[in-house]
Parts: structure tokens; C-alpha cells; sequence
């Protein structure tokens, strides 16, 4: 099967809010929480979608007909591509039941590191989530990152210990959960961190800590801080806060003052291999795809990730070749209009 035949088959086990859409761009799940959509109004992941859309790619074939070379290196380990998967968390609330949380991280780890690329899982109030999570990230070598969510002192050291026993090759916290409508007033609690309270969970990990849910400079100051060695510049896809910018439109400026200093992921409406190009372009050093996968799995199980992550490949290279580029190392904003 194709990645189009294995979206159209998850349309029916999928549940009623996520409509498999040919392209997953917010608009059919708008402002759906419980659902995949954003917070509010609902535009936010519509407009991370356009704002990739908006960017267009200079096209130059007069460069050395050189191997395309789309290995990506972050924390030792190497990668086929500079693409993770993103956590999602709550599957069967956010769309069906035919998966709980734990079948679909058992796929969704094995199915990327099969692929050559990582997993981040995500985190949710059941404590068995993290478990279930870090036990998949061990059999697999380690290739997955858990994702935590920022709760209360002890509940976090908890989770890290489950975290630092899985061999995970990095750890992250999605900082932004802060804003997410079902943790509120809930058990364990969940809220915002300051910088001394970050660094107390990043000192204690035993591996390089991914901050994810920053959305301008001085957020990003703020996680290096603390310690963190990567940052994800993301808006949780709208979920978190009405009224954020597309992720595109902040990317540059965080990149340009960061680079080199920790690495820098984006996410964010990232579709294809030509998205990913241009978010290099802007400065990222590689991307989180979120949502789709989802449709993947429920579409596909193991085949359909490996269908996508293929697919996204064959692009990303394709707009390289295009471009008179060879390596990542080579792509810049001389690559594309603004
Ligand atoms: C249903 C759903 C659940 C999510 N759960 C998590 C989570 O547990 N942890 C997290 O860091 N991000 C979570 N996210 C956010 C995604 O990882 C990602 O940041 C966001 O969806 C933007 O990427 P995308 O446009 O490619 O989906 C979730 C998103 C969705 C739609």
C-alpha cells in the first residue's frame, strides 16, 4: 500500500473527529479537542500548514552530480533523515480506540527506528503511559525519546528514572503541556517551570534534554539556561494557546541566534520532504511530524509508517537534487525565496 491507500483505509477505523484529510492542514479538525484540532479558534495549525506553503524553493541544476546524502547526526547517534516522529499522546481519546497508548507507541517506536529515524512518545495522567513507553524505547535500542509532560516535582523524577533506565538516546519535556485543556486541575498536576526547576530535571537526566514548546528568543534562552542541548520551536499544533504564530514565522529568527549552540528542531504542519527542506533552510536542524503518522498507524500499523517515513524521503531528496545541494550541511536560506 501507498501512504494515499493507507490514509483512505484508517478514514474508517480512524474515529469521528480526525477526517484523514488528503492533506492533514487543520482545517477539517479546526478547533476539535477532544480531536486532533487547536485550542480556540482553532487556526493555529492552519496556519503553521500555509506558513510552509508560502515559502517556495529555488530550483538550480548546474551543481556537481554528486550522491544526494540526507544522513543526520544528533547526540552520537545517526539517522537516515532529519525527520522524528512527534508524541502523541491520548490516542484513543483524540481519535479511536482501536489503539490505547500503548499499542500505538509499541508500533510507532519499532515502525521509525525499523525506518531510520526516532520516535518521541508521549506522556499522559495513566503512569502505566511512561512505563509501556520506556519499555518499547529498550527493546529497541534506545532509538526513541520519552516525552514528559512538566508535572510536580516528584512525578517528574519518576518518570526520568523510568526514562534514564530505557537507554534513551535523549530525553525531552513538552514544556507547553502547561496550556493543555486536559490537564488542568488534574492529578498529577501539571503546570509551567522555571528555569531552576528545569534544571533540576535536566541535571538529573543521564542524557542530552530536548525542550520542546518554544516560541521565540528568549524562550530559547531560557531552556539553554537550563541546560537543555536541543530545543523543539513548536506551538504544540495550536493545542496549547490561541493566537500563537505559525512556527515557520519564528523559526528563523531563533535559529539565527541559537545554531551551533544546541540543535534545533521545528514542528509544526510539516508534511513532505519539500517542508522539511524548506524548515532546514530556515535554519532547523532537523523536523518533528506529528498528526500524520497517526493516520499511518491507524491506516497501516508498521507498513504505513515505513510507507510515509519512505515517501518523505524520496522528496526531501528529490528537492535537494533540485536545489544544487548534496548534504544537509549545504542547505541554507540561499535556497529559498522569502
Ligand atoms: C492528539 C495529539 C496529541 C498530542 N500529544 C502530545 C504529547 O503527548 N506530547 C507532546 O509533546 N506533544 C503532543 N502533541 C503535539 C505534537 O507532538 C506536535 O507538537 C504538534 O501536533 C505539531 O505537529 P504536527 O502539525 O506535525 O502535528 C500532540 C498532538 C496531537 C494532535
Amino acid at each position: 500500500m501507498n501512504v494515499n491507500e493507507i490514509r483512505e483505509k484508517s478514514r474508517s477505523v480512524i474515529g469521528p473527529y480526525c477526517k484523514s484529510c488528503p492533506v492533514c492542514n487543520g482545517k477539517a479538525c479546526s478547533n476539535k479537542i477532544p480531536g486532533p484540532g487547536s485550542k480556540g479558534t482553532g487556526t493555529v495549525a492552519i496556519k503553521n500548514y500555509e506558513a510552509w506553503q508560502k515559502i517556495e524553493v529555488k530550483m538550480d541544476t548546474l551543481a556537481e552530480n554528486k550522491e544526494i546524502d540526507t544522513t543526520f547526526e544528533m547526540f552520537g547517534k545517526t539517522f537516515k533523515y532529519p525527520i522524528f516522529a512527534g508524541p502523541v499522546g491520548a490516542v484513543s481519546q483524540h481519535y479511536s480506540d482501536l489503539y490505547n497508548d500503548n499499542m500505538f507507541n509499541e508500533i510507532y517506536v519499532r515502525a521509525c527506528a525499523k525506518s531510520g529515524i526516532a520516535a518521541f512518545t508521549g506522556d499522559g495522567l495513566n503512569e502505566e503511559i511512561m512505563m509501556h513507553a520506556t519499555h518499547a524505547i529498550k527493546e529497541n535500542s534506545g532509538i526513541g525519546v520519552p516525552t514528559i509532560k512538566p508535572w510536580d516535582k516528584d512525578t517528574c523524577f519518576k518518570k526520568l528514572d523510568l526514562a534514564n533506565e530505557s537507554n534513551a538516546f535523549a530525553i525531552a519535556m513538552d514544556i507547553d503541556a502547561a496550556g493543555l485543556p486536559f490537564l488542568q486541575g488534574r492529578i498529577p498536576p501539571a503546570g509551567r517551570k522555571s528555569v531552576e526547576e528545569l534544571k533540576e530535571i535536566i541535571d538529573y537526566a543521564h542524557v542530552p534534554f530536548i525542550v520542546k514548546g518554544i516560541m521565540s528568543v528568549e524562550g530559547a534562552q531560557k531552556a539553554v539556561d537550563a541546560g537543555a542541548k536541543a530545543i523543539v520551536v513548536s506551538n504544540h499544533g495550536g493545542r496549547v494557546l490561541d493566537g500563537t504564530p505559525a512556527t515557520a514565522c519564528v523559526l528563523e529568527e531563533i535559529a539565527d541566534q541559537f545554531k551551533g549552540q544546541v540543535k534545533i528542531i521545528v514542528d509544526g504542519g510539516i508534511r513532505s520532504g519539500l517542508d522539511v527542506f524548506k524548515a532546514l533552510a530556515l535554519g532547523a536542524d532537523a523536523v518533528i511530524i506529528a498528526r500524520p503518522f497517526v493516520n499511518m498507524i491507524y491506516g497501516g500499523k508498521d507498513e504505513g509508517v515505513e510507507a510515509y517515513v519512505q515517501q518523505l524521503g524520496q522528496e526531501l531528496e528529490n528537492t535537494m537534487m533540485m536545489t544544487g545541494v548534496s548534504s544537509l550541511r549545504e542547505i541554507s536560506k540561499k535556497n529559498i525565496y522569502k
